[in-house]
């Protein structure tokens, strides 16, 4: 029970690494919200968080639109008056060389990976201020410190949540409010499915030629993730301040061959 009596709050959890997270968070004994755009993957976690015992809540929540952030605010602090943890994971991609994005989509992908993020902690960080603690987790992505193939704009967004992470962090130190991000390698959840299904003729092939880029023998699984998360939601993490946490097999580490 490492996260007892925690409110904690994530957003994109009702699939991949979120849905993953929530669940740990729930069986560590947090109250986890859930803020998700898909509604029946949303709800889907949170029957599953109640099936397992734990407690859950999920609202239809767009990270990219300030009236759905407001709402959410008003309808979590209304059931707790606090906020302990707050994972700032909802992410979209975006697939294609920079001159091939079209500016819808680089908007959409900064709109949601970045402005998004910016919009969510501006609502809770008077709460955590107030209560002189908490942990922000913003997801950034090891692409951070190796470049991907046609991957510019989303590497654009989680490159500017490292930076502004450690910013953040000077900023909330007063208040002991810690924050630092994740930087996750491939992780094999839907949005990996999705950009190997567009990505490429024979995405089995291709799921071959990710894991030979890791010095690990196998891709991530969403539990990966999971248990950073639950180390830097925790107070085991009570001295990791402004950090960005790598979870990728290697791939950052070295070339396997
Ligand atoms: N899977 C990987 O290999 C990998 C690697 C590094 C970083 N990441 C990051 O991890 C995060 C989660 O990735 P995942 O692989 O679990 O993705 P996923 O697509 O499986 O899950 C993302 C969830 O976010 C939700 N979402 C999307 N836009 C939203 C919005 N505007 N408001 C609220 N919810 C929204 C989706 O409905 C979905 O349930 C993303 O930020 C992604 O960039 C993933």
């Amino acid at each position: 029970m490492r996260l007892r009596k925690k409110v904690a709050l994530i957003t994109g959890a009702g699939k991949g690494i979120g849905r993953a997270t929530a669940e740990l968070f729930a069986k560590e004994g947090a109250f986890v919200e859930i803020a998700e755009v898909d509604d029946a993957a949303a709800q889907e976690a949170v029957r599953a968080i109640h099936q397992a015992g734990g407690e859950a809540a999920a609202t239809h929540v767009d990270v990219s639109d300030q009236a759905s952030v407001e709402s959410w605010r008003a309808q979590v602090l209304a059931r707790h008056n606090r906020v302990d943890v707050l994972f700032n994971n909802a992410g979209v991609s975006a697939v294609g060389a920079l001159h091939d994005v079209p500016e819808e989509l680089w908007e959409k992908v900064v709109a949601v990976n970045l402005t998004g993020v910016y919009r969510v902690c501006k609502a809770f960080l008077p709460t955590m201020i107030a209560q002189r603690g908490g942990s922000i987790i913003n997801m950034s992505s090891s692409i951070v410190h190796t470049g991907l193939l046609r991957r510019a704009a989303y590497s654009a967004t989680k490159g500017a949540i490292l930076a502004m992470t450690k910013s953040m962090q000077v900023d909330y130190a007063p208040y002991n409010i810690r924050v630092n991000a994740l930087l996750p390698g491939t992780i094999f959840t839907p949005f990996v499915e999705q950009y190997l299904r567009e990505s490429y003729d024979n995405p089995e092939e291709a799921k071959g030629a990710l894991r030979q880029r890791q010095l690990a023998p196998e891709l991530g699984t969403p539990d990966d993730v999971a248990y950073a998360a639950l180390y830097l939601a925790s107070d085991e993490a009570r001295y990791v301040w402004g950090s960005g946490l790598i979870v990728d097999g290697g791939t950052t580490a070295g070339k396997p061959y």
